[in-house]
């Protein structure tokens, strides 16, 4: 017997970077919101001792460096128990992709894991091996719109929205996120001659940046905030908060280093705004990009387009937080 689960991928809603932390992370300020798309998962765990790790895709390593290994070590051990576990990941995301997949997969071999050894974890210890393997773990074992803090991994469950269509385009390289970061500090380092109180390096670089996106979410989440004093016009109530989330200027800052270095991904970004997105976005630190759409027809009509000029692009929805849960173990 195995289990399967589905290892959902995740957007984010804006991402602010903040000032570099001394155990060498960034601050940080996101909103993830997880979407429809989705690896496999299986996991089988047999009498005997090891770890198998097969996937198809030769990107994917195979050793103690693949994010399920590394959490499915630190449940064998914590739990006590001996037990030679299979873990075939079927691959449908991107790899270095910005969409979440290995930390996805990772918390899907957690869950999944649980159930073949029939020992859920306590939840303060999902979390905390989560936690200790990636960033962007913990945010999975949350689902929906999620507020992410800290270096990513402090995650608190937002008021969730429904379902909207959503095309993912993915171009064909892989972003480092280490490399995304230091491209960060590269282009954020004090240049020679520069001040200490230069209102560059304070107001940007600093603190400042992280409180206005609070500040920003803060005010949405009281619903006080709409960038024209008005929800969007022809949405309802949600789709429109959703909207107006990411219109308050929440933006990535990943674009900034990330367009400059690899400008095909620019280009996919201002392709998908032709092609009547309402919001267009990186995600993460790429390569992925996404555009959220008014309906699902204009999302289809869309992917296949950018699928027809050479870009692959996928119509999906983003998923809300009941569904996340619902369509993980089918
Ligand atoms: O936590 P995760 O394994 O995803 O982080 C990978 C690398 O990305 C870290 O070693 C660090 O270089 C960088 N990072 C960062 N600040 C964060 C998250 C990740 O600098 N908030």
């Amino acid at each position: 017997m195995s289990t399967s689960v589905r290892s959902f991928a995740k957007i984010n809603l804006g991402l602010k970077i903040g000032p570099l932390r001394e155990d060498g992370f960034h601050e940080l300020r996101t909103i993830y919101q997880t979407i429809a798309l989705a690896d496999v998962v299986r996991v089988d765990a047999s009498k005997g001792v090891g770890l198998d790790i097969v996937c198809k895709d030769q990107r994917v390593p195979a050793d103690e460096s693949n994010t399920c290994w590394r959490v499915a070590e630190r449940m064998l051990r914590w739990l006590k128990v001996r037990r030679k576990v299979r873990i075939a990941i079927e691959k449908r995301l991107p790899v270095q992709g910005g969409l979440g997949a290995a930390s996805s997969n990772a918390v899907a071999t957690m869950l999944a894991l649980e159930k073949e050894l029939k020992q859920p974890l306590p939840p303060e210890e999902r979390l905390r091996i989560a936690s200790e393997v990636g960033s962007d773990l913990p945010l999975f074992l949350v689902g929906g719109t999620v507020l992410g803090t800290g270096r990513g991994e402090q995650v608190y469950p937002l008021e969730d929205l429904p379902s909207l269509p959503c095309v993912v385009a993915t171009p064909e390289v892989g972003v480092s996120t280490p490399a995304a970061f230091a491209d960060w500090d590269k282009q954020w380092t004090k240049p020679a001659g520069a001040k200490l109180g230069d209102p560059k390096l304070t107001s940007q670089n600093g603190s400042d940046r992280m409180n206005t996106f609070s500040r920003t979410v803060y005010e949405w989440l009281s619903g006080r905030f709409t960038p024209t004093g008005v929800p969007s016009k022809g949405w309802d109530r949600a789709e429109a908060l959703l909207l107006d989330l990411v219109r308050t200027g929440i933006e990535n800052d990943f674009e900034s280093v990330v367009f400059p270095k690899y400008p095909v991904i620019r280009e996919v970004k201002r392709a998908l705004e032709r092609s009547g997105a309402k919001y267009v976005s990186l995600s993460g630190s790429g390569s992925a990009v996404y555009g959220l759409f008014a309906s699902q027809e204009e999302a289809d009509n869309a992917a296949k387009k950018l699928t027809e000029n050479g870009i692959p692009a996928q119509a999906t929805a983003t998923l809300p937080r009941e569904r996340y849960w619902k369509e993980m173990i089918g």
